[in-house]
């Protein structure tokens, strides 16, 4: 008897712009998997049981996007301890025993993009500056807090949510005016925009990099477009610039590996599939 494929998708809603179904899509071709991964629109109402019913079903597990990456905490029945410190679950795998076991990668993909780019490039060599406050910047704080940052500047647009996250994730973490975020670049050795700011159809972020040492690394999580005008204006002036994209791709890696067995490996030709896909 043939064994059945491995099953695994992504759960959220909308899930029509999801770029998963294509990066694990590529891999589970590239490693020759018999591996099936889906994306499926999922109501919030309905969460639950279909959480129950992946495990019914003999899947292997699922990546959450929004709007569930918070409500599938609660939902899983047991988190590791960075979806607990996150407060959000973006990869769900099945254990042997069927319970579901949450996980956050976006933190861990965030760092081998950086480490992809810059192999030299250490948080603890200086203050890194964060400008968000929204999901994606809650792992990333807690992925450069875990790596040594020795102090995290955080400003946002509205300071009361930077204040929040700070105030929960402690540490070195200090909150700082948004209408500053030119003058606290000073002696940074890394900026990260996690603000949608930049993105296609949203305003670009106005940012004077003047005071930012040339030596850090700038880094925005937007991939679309592929080089923000951040981006641009950074490498312009000669600092280090990560593009957004590679975070995606890395944090896909733990669970693909989870489902299927695999380390799968970052490429360039990955890259060019999943390009291809965001111009569709
Ligand atoms: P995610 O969870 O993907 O990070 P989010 O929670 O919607 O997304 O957060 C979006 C981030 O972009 C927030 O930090 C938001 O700032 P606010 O908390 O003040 O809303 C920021 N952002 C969006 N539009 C902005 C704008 N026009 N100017 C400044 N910041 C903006």
């Amino acid at each position: 008897m043939t064994k059945p494929a491995l099953k695994a998708g992504v759960i959220g809603q909308p899930i029509d712009h999801s770029l998963s179904p294509y990066l694990h899509g590529f891999w589970l071709d590239e490693y020759a998997v018999d591996g099936e991964y889906s994306s499926f629109s999922i109501e919030s109402k309905n969460l639950d049981a279909f959480l129950k019913g992946v495990v019914d079903q003999g899947w292997r597990g699922v990546n959450v996007t929004l709007p569930y990456k918070q409500s599938v905490l609660e939902l899983v029945d047991q988190a590791d301890d960075n979806a607990l410190r996150i407060g959000a679950v973006n990869t769900v795998v099945v254990q042997e025993d069927g319970r579901l076991f949450g996980t956050n990668t976006d933190g861990f993909g965030f760092l081998e993009n950086l480490k992809d780019h810059v192999p030299n490039w250490n948080a603890s060599a200086g203050p890194a500056v964060v400008l968000g406050a929204g999901g994606a910047a809650r792992a990333i704080l807690v992925a450069l807090q875990d790596s040594g940052a020795p102090e995290i500047r955080l400003l946002n647009r509205t300071k009361a949510r930077a204040e929040k996250l700070a105030q929960e994730l402690g540490g070195v973490i200090k909150v700082y005016e948004w209408e500053n975020r030119a003058k606290i670049l000073a002696e940074a050795e890394t900026l990260v925009n996690t603000t949608s700011l930049g993105m296609h159809g949203q305003a670009p972020l106005d940012i004077d990099l003047a005071d930012l040492p040339v030596r850090a690394l700038v880094n925005d999580i937007v991939y679309t477009p592929l080089e923000t005008n951040l981006l641009i204006s950074a490498k312009q002036r000669g600092n280090v610039i990560v593009g957004g994209l590679g975070m995606l791709l890395h944090q896909a890696r733990p669970g693909f590996f989870s489902w299927f067995g695999i380390n799968p490996k970052v490429t360039d030709a990955l890259r060019k599939h999943v390009i291809m896909a965001l111009k569709k």
